[in-house]
């Protein structure tokens, strides 16, 4: 049975989202991409599409809609629209992953929203939960949920689905915890993606935290030789757990990034995100750790290898990329990350 069903990841990576969704979900028919989600359409099994790996979450589309007030009528609105939506082909594919406990079903509703409107994400969540209740007489239980209903309000378009993924990707998936800084798994995943591992042999990420870029490689490109290193003991603590949870081939290494334990042109790819300088660290540590960072990256990096960075630090970043007589910018990417606006580069050694 077909289904539309959207994704939220990151924004910018739609086109790693659109390219993976074809990849393993090969049936599939790509319907279009909006800042920080896919829609599609189907025929896998509910179970399938949380193989998705570059996402957050995964949602069947119950109905959207062009149009809405601003204003307090546009609280009428969504409840009216709410009230005509049929949830239960969503709350169905729900069921195939987290059995109701009850019959009916409990639900809960999520509400985001984003433009000028007079009325707040709660206010949304209400009114859809008001259209719910109204249309199918499901009792709310904000804890203990069968069905998760969300409501994406973006300037006057409303889009209603039923959500299928439980939690999103920073802890959803192998995790035993997570770290200072640590990266959510869906954009690790989607930093290897960029960095075409089918045909590599070895990716080192030289500042690995919690090992989630190097998890997420091993577990997805079996073939590869995956290191991740750390200066921090407790990252590599956490490292270590995370990886044995998995099961993920990955050799942990506690190094300073600067001076890699590695020989000249000993690797293919490196992938890495590295130090913001905002929650961890600061830009003046920044300052004095990315000249001698990136020097040593090249070194190791074997002519015609790829190197895929995510950092905040672009001015700092392209500065000493463009100073490398070895390493150039193939490509950037901007992307939405927990608030801020770091880029993902794609560094080809020469
Ligand atoms: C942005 S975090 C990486 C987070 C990681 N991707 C994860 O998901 O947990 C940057 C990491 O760089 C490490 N780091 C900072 N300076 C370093 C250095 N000189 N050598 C090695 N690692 C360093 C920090 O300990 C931190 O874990």
């Amino acid at each position: 049975m077909s289904r539309e069903l959207f994704v939220t990841l990151s924004a910018g990576l739609e086109e790693v989202t659109g390219q993976e969704v074809i990849w393993r979900l090969p049936d599939s028919r790509l319907l279009a991409a909006d800042s920080g989600k896919v829609f599609f359409s189907s025929d896998a099994s509910p179970e399938d599409t949380l193989g998705l790996r570059s996402v957050n979450h995964v949602h069947v589309v119950a109905a959207h809609l062009d149009g809405i007030d601003s204003g307090a009528q546009g609280l009428e609105q969504i409840e009216a629209l709410a009230s005509a939506v049929d949830f239960l082909p969503g709350a169905f594919a729900s069921a195939e992953i987290n059995p109701w406990k009850t019959d009916p079903p409990t639900f809960r509703v999520t509400g985001y929203r984003s433009g000028e409107q007079e009325y707040g994400s709660m206010d949304v969540a209400a009114r859809v939960g008001a259209g719910v209740v109204a249309r199918h007489g499901w009792p709310v239980d904000l804890e203990s949920y069968d069905v998760e209903i969300v409501a994406y309000l973006t300037d006057d378009r409303l889009l209603m689905g039923t959500r299928l993924t439980r939690e999103g990707s920073l802890h959803r998936r192998h995790r035993v915890g997570v770290g200072k800084s640590t990266l959510k798994a869906s954009v690790a995943f989607s930093l290897c993606w960029l960095a075409d591992l089918h045909g590599a042999q070895a990716l080192v990420d030289p500042l690995c935290g919690a090992a989630t870029i190097p998890t997420e490689a091993a577990l997805q490109w079996p073939h590869l030789d995956v290191i991740g290193g750390d200066r921090s003991a407790d990252e590599l603590d956490l490292a270590r757990r995370n990886v044995e949870l998995t099961g993920a081939a990955v050799s942990l290494c506690r190094w300073d990034c600067r001076e890699l334990p590695l020989a000249r042109s000993s690797v293919d790819r490196i992938v890495s995100d590295l130090p913001f300088g905002r929650r961890v660290g600061s830009h003046q540590k920044n300052v004095h750790l990315y000249p001698r960072m990136v020097r040593e990256m090249g070194r190791v990096l074997e002519p015609g290898g790829l190197m895929v960075a995510l950092t905040l630090e672009r001015k700092l970043f392209t500065r000493l990329i463009d100073r490398s007589p070895v390493l150039h910018i193939e490509r950037v990417i901007g992307i939405s990350l927990s608030g801020l606006r770091p880029s993902v580069y794609l560094v080809r050694r020469g």
